[in-house]
């Protein structure tokens, strides 16, 4: 899609310091070694390199349009130069017009566990849906991965083209006011927080702080707008009453909730979807009761958005478990959840909850590493998520990192678990190889910990040798 010299000045408020040779411009690109002729490049300036470093490069690859908050230091030959206040800005205002423009139907999707297993099951419910008699396949824009701050946001809501008819976005957050900024850059039409929980308290400070944070989103939702609240979690319940339009509620009590969960063990879960008084089986492909949450949650926002449950039906039935997020793996007989994608307190309780249901011999054993951004509460959380998991009676726990030795270790211990049971790692290296000794055809192994533990690296390095 293209973007007019005009409208890009309209878009950003921004001055032309140089008028280029060309009007029309290609795709909006910040990474210098992704411009193809004819793209604009936006210069920002990140917390390792300045994208003015790179404005020269960006026009010998082709850019007909930079936009920079610094004159370049060099002349830039045969590109447009336009001047803004700040280019982090620009990026969003070029995505927001390009929203408005376009107009699809904007689904936001914040909290502070589930967001993008939610966006991907609701995307691919929205594949299989119509609307209006008309097809939604490929119509569907949805984050890639987890593009969910500042720049994810607006590099995802710049890849509309005119025949989207939904996009479906996920918002993140780590610091007050972020997820005001990226709510009105994405003007959602229909909101859900998943879920407010101990995360990021180093930037949040308390919970309350996480539900300002979050409620931001419900706050922000245009005014014909709707939002899904899920009744079970009581700091969204608090959010969403303050909310004055459409609302479509989730949970036990809500309009659309879960009945007869049945877990399948690390192969998924079936359940029955009731919306209001209708009702349908569902087979999910992703394992745990907190996944059969975000599937509901899906489900509400998809059935606000006029979809059949027979869409809904399909959809959830294909939607796959991301890499590292509850991923099921094998080695040696020996069962693998992979889910070192991130952690906080609530998720990991939720995945050992799910290892420690999985049926069968063998032992249930969880490889934990430390939970990063928790601030000052770092060692009370970490004591207090030991000890509320020594209530699952695994087989064994073995930990890595400062926090998880130390006071995870002690809560555990508080809680019940028998020290023998517990064992600590030095590095991956030394865990992989203290695993190694132990598991046996039938184990089933827990992997989880903050991304900065990389704790994949254990299920790599057991796969690596013997
Ligand atoms: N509803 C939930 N309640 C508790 N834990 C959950 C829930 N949904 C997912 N999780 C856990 O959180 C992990 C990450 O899930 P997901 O990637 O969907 O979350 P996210 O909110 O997008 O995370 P991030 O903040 O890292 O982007 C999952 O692998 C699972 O362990
Ligand atoms: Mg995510």
């Amino acid at each position: 899609m293209s973007w007019t010299k005009n409208e890009i000045l309209f878009a950003t408020a921004g001055k032309l310091l140089r008028a280029g040779r060309k009007d029309v411009f290609g795709e909006v690109v910040t990474d210098s070694s992704k411009v193809r002729t004819g793209s604009i490049f936006v210069a920002l300036k990140g917390e390792r390199l300045d994208g003015h470093r790179f404005v020269a490069e960006a026009v010998r690859r082709g850019a007909r349009c930079v936009i920079v908050h610094r004159r370049p230091a060099r002349a830039v030959k045969n590109a447009a130069v336009i001047k803004v206040s700040d280019t982090l800005k620009a990026l969003a205002d070029l995505a927001h017009y390009r929203r408005q423009k376009f107009a699809p139907k904007v689904v936001a999707i914040t909290g502070s566990n589930g967001k993008t297993t939610t966006k991907e099951m609701l995307a691919a419910i929205l594949e299989e849906a119509f609307l209006n008699g008309a097809s939604l396949r490929g119509k569907v824009l949805k984050t890639e991965g987890n593009f969910n701050n500042l720049v994810g946001l607006p590099l995802t809501l710049l890849r509309l083209r005119r025949d989207h008819r939904v996009a479906v976005v996920e918002l993140g957050t780590n610091h007050p006011g972020e997820i005001q900024r990226l709510a009105q850059i994405a003007d959602p039409d229909l909101a859900i927080i998943t879920s407010v929980a101990p995360a990021h308290l180093e930037g949040l400070t308390s919970m309350a702080g996480v539900a300002r944070e979050k409620g931001a989103l419900y706050r922000n939702v245009r005014a014909d707008g709707a939002i899904a609240v899920n009744l079970d979690d009581p700091w969204v319940r608090r959010l969403g009453r303050r909310f004055k339009g459409e609302k479509i509620t989730y949970g036990k009590r809500g309009n659309v909730s879960a009945e007869s969960w049945q877990s399948l063990g690390p192969k998924g879960a079936r359940f029955i979807l009731r919306v209001g008084r209708a009702r349908c089986a569902i087979r999910l492909n992703y394992p745990g009761q907190h996944n059969v949450v975000n599937a509901v949650g899906a489900a509400a926002l998809a059935h606000n958005l006029g979809v059949s449950l027979t869409a809904i039906r399909r959809g959830l039935g294909r939607a796959r478990p991301m890499a590292m997020r509850m991923q099921i793996e094998e080695w040696q007989g020996v069962g693998i959840i992979n889910d070192a994608y991130n952690a906080n307190p609530a998720s990991i309780e939720a995945a050992v909850k799910t290892l420690a249901e999985i049926k069968g011999q063998g032992e249930r054993i969880a490889v934990l590493g430390d939970m990063f951004e928790l601030g000052r509460q770092s060692r009370q959380q970490h004591l207090k998520l030991g000890k509320r998991i020594a209530q699952y009676r695994l087989s064994a726990l073995y930990l890595l990192g400062a926090e998880t030795t130390e006071q995870m270790r002690k809560g555990a211990l508080r809680g019940g678990m028998p020290a023998e049971k517990i064992f600590v790692g030095k590095d991956h290296s030394d865990l992989a190889r203290q695993l190694r000794r132990r598991v046996r055809r039938g184990d089933w192994l827990l992997l989880k910990g903050s991304r900065g533990m990389a704790m994949e690296k254990i299920v790599q390095k057991l796969k690596g040798r013997r």
